[in-house]
């Protein structure tokens, strides 16, 4: 059994783990980011791919945009399609100049990984059977396994962001959390297609067939979604019939879909997830390790970053100072940007979607909503500060 010792042991490298790793990093703060997967497998998952300003402003502040800017693509507008038409929300004009940027996850995994690694601070991936101890005490210990051998890493924290399975939150005593749980009766079909985007700006469309959004990750690469049913087999779903049906739920008049060869195609089933308190003892959990909301709002990953800039302010006061302030808040500071962001991104699902068992009073009132979004700005700009991000709270 080798032992090491830190101060923070970060458990899971995707955007959570990562971006703490960072930002503890410039506050001169030892941490080791331990990984189940291979650096391979986290740097080819396909998931979100909507950056908000305040994502984009925070990797710019780490030194850690530069190819973030010359490949992302900034997108200062977002359409709304129902009954055959399209409706503009002027995300920038609505917001004071801000606005979202299209850049894959694992573009984002992929600069972090290497930038941490070329600044010396270690990831250890392939990890096995990882198991908190401690966490009760003023020094936990993270047992695991890589290469075949027994490892023990002692710290003073545990930042636990090994996203919905991992091991952090099954950690915590049941009796001590509380999870707040929300299933939608529909999923996503998502697909990445080798294909130049038939739009500049996204579109998510509302239809009487489902929901169906257009989005892209390059000149190159369109990346399109559609709503299917929760337990649907994606061996159901060759590539034509999901062509077949972005184009019937897409469509307005004088507009073509192009098609072209599909690279990827998964089915990511909607749910919402928070669990309360965030902490326990010495383990903070944060990103999808704590809570996850529906993708129709495309907050998931920047949910994980702004979870982590808190976190690490109230680490590096910590060691600065020994004022456990911002530790001892740090659920509550979270919490309320969740709550906002499930509030919104349900919304959202439930305006777009198609609701097994809906009638016609429930069309007529997303109807209701989408006209009100269309005709009042008050209302149009509440959609865009949400979706484009809230500022951080400091
Ligand atoms: P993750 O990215 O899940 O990272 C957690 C890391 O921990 C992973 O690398 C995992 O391998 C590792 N890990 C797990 N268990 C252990 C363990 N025991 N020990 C060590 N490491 C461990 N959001 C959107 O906005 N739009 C989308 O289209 C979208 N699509 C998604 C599709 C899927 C299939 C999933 C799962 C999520 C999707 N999301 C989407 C959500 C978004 O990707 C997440 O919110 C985001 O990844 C959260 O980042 P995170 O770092 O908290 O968690
Ligand atoms: C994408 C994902 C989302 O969840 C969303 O709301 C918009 C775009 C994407 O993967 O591009």
């Amino acid at each position: 059994m080798s032992r090491l010792d830190t101060q923070v042991a970060i458990i899971g490298a995707g955007p959570a783990g990562l971006v703490l790793s960072h930002l503890l990093g410039r506050a001169g703060i030892e941490a080791v980011v331990l990984e189940d997967r291979s650096r391979e497998y986290v740097e080819q998952r396909v998931r979100a791919g909507v950056l908000e300003q305040g994502t984009v402003d925070l990797l710019d502040d780490l030194g850690l945009a530069g190819r973030l800017h010359r490949e992302g693509l900034v997108h200062r507008g977002v359409l709304l399609g129902f009954d055959g038409r399209r409706h503009r929300i002027p995300l920038s004009d609505l917001t004071g100049g801000r606005a979202i940027t299209i850049y894959g996850q694992q573009e984002v995994v992929k600069d972090l990984i290497a930038a941490r690694l070329a600044a010396g601070g270690p990831i250890q991936f392939e990890v096995e059977d990882v198991e908190l101890a401690g966490l009760d005490s003023t020094r936990p210990v993270v047992r695991y396994r890589a290469g075949g051998a027994a490892h023990e890493l002692h710290c003073d924290l545990v930042a636990g962001c090994d996203g919905s399975h991992g091991v952090s939150r099954r950690s915590i005593p049941p009796a001590a959390l509380t999870v707040y749980e929300r299933e939608f009766p529909f999923a996503w079909l998502g697909i990445l297609a080798q294909v130049a985007p038939s739009t500049d700006e996204l579109i998510y469309a509302r239809h009487e067939r489902g929901f169906a959004l257009h989005s892209l990750r390059s000149p190159e690469v369109s990346r399109l979604y559609i709503q299917v049913a929760p337990d649907e087999d994606l061996a159901a779903w060759p590539d034509d019939r999901v062509w077949d049906e972005l184009r019937a739920r897409l469509a307005v008049d004088g507009w073509t879909l192009a098609e072209g060869p599909v690279l990827e195609k998964s089915i990511a089933v909607h749910r919402s997830v928070v669990v309360e308190p965030m902490q326990h003892g010495r383990l903070f959990l944060a990103g999808d390790a704590a809570h996850i909301v529906p993708p129709t709002g495309a907050k998931g990953l920047n949910l994980a970053v702004a979870d982590v800039r808190a976190l690490a302010q109230g680490i590096a006061a910590w060691y600065r100072t020994g004022d456990t302030a911002g530790l001892d808040g740090y659920t509550a500071r979270c919490l309320r940007r969740v709550w906002r962001v499930q509030e919104f991104s349900t919304s959202m699902s439930t305006l777009l979607h198609r609701l097994p068992g809906a009638d016609g009073f429930d069309e007529r009132l997303a109807r209701a909503e989408l006209d009100w979004i269309c005709r009042s700005e008050a209302a149009a700009r509440s959609l865009a500060e949400n979706y484009v991000g809230l500022p951080f709270d400091d």
